[in-house]
């Protein structure tokens, strides 16, 4: 298949499930942002269909979608250069992801790891919902449901964008056409990885146990300074060489925080950096952060003021997206001999 068919385009999503946080700001939104406006058409998504796959208090589930929505907004995402819109309002992601659960396979969705995370083993992956299951071809569906050639994501997710390609390929064997593209995850960056600061070995996420363990995007600056202050760390300075980190998961992700928000290599922090105690490293990571974060957090709360401005955007968003997916899924239906 010849890629150069497909309109450059680039579909992404988040989840309003719980706030966002660094994770979902350096291994995402940033990267969303800087995708704008450039050699790409950029769709970016706030995906409740995908957030109730766990249960959510329909009392806040609207809210949570506004507040990803002024996340996206705050840091930098302009409804006139990318679509911004939540997956609710564009009925075709639903059904492309039933189509889509025809064409994946059971042993496919079996290999997924952040199902067998979320859901345990045993008593409690039959307590999972089938929706939660059925996740990663519901992902496919918002990707190809737009022809997206590119998608931007944190590590957790390459294996979700590989069963999209796989989905597509299969798509277009199975019906001898050559209609999906074979999609591109684009993981790149320091933070493609952002680890939990209480312990390296985790990611960062919205559910941890400890509120210390993370920095939200709605963190005032007090807050964001006193966890990284607090954040594990080891004995040593930091090394003359990113080798030097290898062993090392807290400081190799403190200073991958650092590089990312300060658009660095970890090469170059570590060039700046090398034999510094952390006495000097927190403190200017720290001053970092609240330099790039608080101002993004005061704006979500600006913003949370007026949430009919916030339902305008993405309903605007919603329209120009449908426009986008509406003839790729008559298509799509037409190709598998759907009568409409
Ligand atoms: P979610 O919050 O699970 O909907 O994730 C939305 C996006 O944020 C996805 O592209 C994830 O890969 C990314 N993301 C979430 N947590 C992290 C993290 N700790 N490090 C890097 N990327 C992340
Ligand atoms: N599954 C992604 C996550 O948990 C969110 C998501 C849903 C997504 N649909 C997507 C990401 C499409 C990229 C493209 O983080």
């Amino acid at each position: 298949m010849t890629e150069t068919k497909f309109t450059p385009r680039v579909f992404s999503g988040i989840k309003p499930s719980g706030g966002l946080t660094l994770g979902n700001y350096l291994g995402a939104i940033k990267r969303f942002v800087d995708m704008q406006g450039g050699q790409f058409e950029t769709i970016y998504c706030v995906v409740d269909l995908h957030a109730i796959t766990v249960w959510q208090d329909p009392k806040e589930l609207a809210d949570a979608t506004r507040e990803v929505a002024a996340g996206y907004l705050a840091s930098g995402i302009d409804p006139e250069k990318s679509i911004l819109f939540n997956q609710a309002q564009v009925s075709g992601h639903a059904e492309l992801g039933w189509i889509f659960n025809c064409v994946a396979r059971v042993g496919w969705m079996n290999r997924m790891t952040q199902f067998k995370d979320k859901a345990g083993s045993g008593k409690d992956a039959e307590a999972a919902s089938l929706g939660l299951y059925a996740y990663p071809s519901l992902m496919a569906a918002d990707i190809l449901l737009y022809h997206a050639t590119h998608v931007p994501v944190g590590e957790d997710q390459k294996q979700h964008v590989e069963l999209t390609r796989d989905i597509a390929k299969k798509f277009n064997h199975d019906f001898k056409v050559d209609f999906f593209p074979e999609t591109i995850p684009v993981i790149e960056g320091p933070a493609m990885r952002v680890m939990n600061l209480r312990d390296g070995t985790k990611k960062m996420s919205k559910s941890g146990e400890s509120d210390m363990e993370r920095i939200n995007m709605t963190d005032d600056a007090d807050t964001i300074s006193k966890k990284f202050k607090k954040a594990k760390t080891d004995p040593e300075p930091l090394p003359e060489t990113l080798d030097g980190l290898a062993e090392r998961p807290e400081a190799r992700n403190l200073v991958n925080i650092y590089a990312a928000l300060n658009d660095m290599t970890n090469e170059q922090v570590i060039a700046e950096y090398a034999g510094a105690g952390w006495g000097k490293f927190k403190p200017a990571l720290a001053d970092l952060a609240v330099e790039k974060l608080a101002p993004i957090s005061g704006e979500m709360a600006r913003m949370m003021q007026d949430r009919a401005e916030i339902d305008r955007i993405l309903s605007r968003g919603a329209d120009r997206a449908r426009e986008i997916a509406e003839p790729i899924l008559k298509q799509t239906y037409e190709i598998v001999g759907l009568l409409r």
